[in-house]
């Protein structure tokens, strides 16, 4: 496992391990403490979405977007959800597939994974599967997905090209894309970039919005689309970049509009010139 994979999951094993010790010993849930700032976790989701889901999927979700409002999900369909946290978005997509109908979330980190299924359970969800495995290496077969879906995940992979190839190679011809993610736009000096990066929690590295479209075509993606929806302020990180030693007014004109976050989606073609391997 490299530094950083190892740095990932030791981040997200602490945080489901304080979800679910609060969450234990007091019968409520504990705030979150993901490394991002509240702008971009807050206000993801709608009431009639979380009211139905056990309160602890809800207090886990780190996301930075709502993937499964980015497009229609038939029922019998089958999502994989790259990332999958507490689960948030597989409990989510598996009342929409219904019971003809799979949701698979996969994850890494054992304590998100206990915490995932605790909330299956909760939930009564039948067609869900929490599946242990990288998202560069994804433990399922070629052209066996209808959708996949990810929430503020793909930024933590120091090896994005083979995420994107297992993307493609799991859907089936014909098969949707539909990510949330945080992304950089434009060029924007390294010292900052880091510094925001850190700010918001992307442990490897957030993908500059040209760089994500030409890596989903190179993996063989069509019809992309990256869509930033909620772009960072400098005042939503001058704490944390003050704290960094970093002057932030004379940084205001560099940081300005240039972090995001974005709905990406694109489409596997439903016939593909390209060995899924
Ligand atoms: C920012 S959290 C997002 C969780 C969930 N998608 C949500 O919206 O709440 C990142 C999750 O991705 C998992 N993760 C990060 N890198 C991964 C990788 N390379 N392979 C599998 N899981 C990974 C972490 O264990 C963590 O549960």
């Amino acid at each position: 496992m490299s530094d950083i994979q190892q740095a990932v999951r030791e981040k997200y094993g602490a945080i489901a391990a304080s979800v679910t010790e609060a969450s234990t010993n007091t019968g409520c849930c504990a705030p979150t403490h993901c490394g991002c700032g509240d702008s971009m976790t807050s206000n993801l989701y709608s009431d009639a979405e979380t009211s139905g889901l056990p309160a602890d999927a809800v207090t886990a979700s780190l996301g930075c977007g709502n993937p499964t409002a980015l497009l229609a999900l038939e029922p019998g369909q089958t999502v994989l959800d790259l990332g999958s946290g507490g689960g948030i978005d597989v409990l989510l997509s598996a009342k929409r597939v219904g019971p003809t109908g799979k949701a698979y979330g996969l994850d890494m980190t054992d304590e998100m994974l206990a915490l995932a299924r605790a909330n299956q359970r909760k939930a009564g969800a039948t067609n869900v599967e929490f599946l242990k495995g990288t998202i560069e290496s994804i433990p399922l077969p070629d052209n066996s997905v209808d959708v996949i879906i990810s929430n503020c995940v793909i930024n933590l992979s120091s090896d994005k090209d083979a995420v994107l190839r297992e993307a493609f190679r799991v859907l089936k011809p014909g098969g949707r894309f539909a990510v949330s993610d945080v992304i950089v736009r434009g060029d924007v000096p390294v010292d900052i970039r880091r510094s925001m990066e850190l700010w918001v929690g992307c442990i490897a590295g957030a993908l500059e919005e040209r760089e994500f479209d030409a890596k989903l075509r190179a993996a063989g993606f069509a019809d992309v689309e990256v869509e930033p929806w909620r772009v960072y302020n400098i005042e939503d990180a001058r704490s944390f970049l003050t704290e960094s030693g970093l002057n932030v007014d004379r940084l205001a004109k560099e940081v300005e509009g240039r972090f995001a976050s974005a709905f990406v989606r694109a489409r596997k073609p439903a016939t593909s010139s390209r060995a899924s391997a």
